[in-house]
């Protein structure tokens, strides 16, 4: 899969930075929604990797499925490698996000966690950006966080955790992104919201919020030398982050050694927030 590639940038790092193994992790199941490509194929690929069975969702079917293939074929050196099964998902639609659900609890006989990682990325500024991009954005990123986050505490017991995908934009305003920082912003406190509630039954809520992460969403900024040396300048690490390196600290919020962790948001954006 292409999002392998190695970071870049003038502070370039070589090798995978995730060897972290959490075995309490094997033998448990996860949904990952907008799994066929980025961070989400990453995530399922880590987990199935130390035995997690998943669930891969997303609204392009036919991509979700070759990934999963993939994805199987890349674990399977690994020991007790977890199954990946492929579910075609529109995470604005409620029903869809129990049919995973219930599907994940029937194949696998368990539900244990549930990223809410589907995100969508639409650029104008405020005079261009239309009412249709404006409703795509709060329902895909906002919504789709709310209908996984319920389907999940359906089908959870206690022990359970949920991540949602938030982002730098949460926290920083840019131009040509007004919708998505909003949608953003919304993720992180919703995030706070269903960590409160969601504790009654002992599921942990907690987000991520990437900087620049080298995926099809951003590739504009790889695509735009201009765009691309801003990033270089600004981002205090000097480098864009590829999706590996979000795969540790997913793998953490969801172990054990997160037990007591829930309503938070771990920043992985190379100090962007601050600048
Ligand atoms: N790449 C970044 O720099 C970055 C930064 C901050 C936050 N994020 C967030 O991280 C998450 C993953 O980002 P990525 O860069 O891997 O994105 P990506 O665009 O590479 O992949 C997103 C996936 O979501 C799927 N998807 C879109 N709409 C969907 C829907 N309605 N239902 C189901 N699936 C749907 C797409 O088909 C795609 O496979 C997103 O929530 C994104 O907003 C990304």
């Amino acid at each position: 899969m292409s999002e392998t590639a190695e970071p870049t940038g003038p502070g370039r790092v070589v090798g995978t930075p995730v060897t972290a193994v959490y075995p309490e992790l094997r033998g448990k199941a996860a949904v990952v929604t907008g799994a066929a490509r980025g961070m989400g194929a990453r995530f399922a690929a880590a987990l199935a990797a130390r035995g997690v069975d998943v669930v891969g969702a997303d609204i392009d079917a036919d991509a979700m499925a070759v990934t999963a293939k993939e994805i199987a074929e890349e674990v399977a050196g690994a020991e007790g490698p977890g199954r990946v099964v492929a579910a075609g998902m529109d995470v604005t639609r409620a029903e869809d996000h129990e049919a995973v659900a219930a599907s994940a609890a029937r194949e696998f006989g368990r539900l244990d966690f549930w990223i809410n990682n589907a995100g969508i990325f639409p650029f104008a500024e405020v005079g261009d950006v239309t009412p249709a991009q404006i409703r795509a954005t709060l329902s895909v990123n906002v919504e789709g966080v709310l209908f996984g986050a319920q389907a999940a505490a359906r089908h959870m017991r206690p022990g359970g955790a949920i991540v949602n995908m938030s982002s730098v934009s949460a926290v920083r305003v840019r131009r040509g992104r007004g919708a998505y920082c909003a949608s953003k912003a919304a993720v992180a406190h919703l995030t706070e919201s269903l960590a409160v509630e969601l504790g009654d039954q002992g599921i942990r809520v907690n987000s991520i919020a990437p900087g620049y992460i080298d995926t099809e969403m951003t590739r504009w900024v790889r695509e735009d030398p201009k765009a691309l040396q801003h990033a270089l300048d600004v981002v205090p690490l000097h480098r864009l982050g590829s999706p590996e390196e979000v795969v540790g600290p997913l793998l953490f919020l969801l172990s054990d050694s997160a037990r007591y962790v829930t309503g938070h948001g771990i920043a992985v954006d190379g100090g962007s927030r601050h600048v």
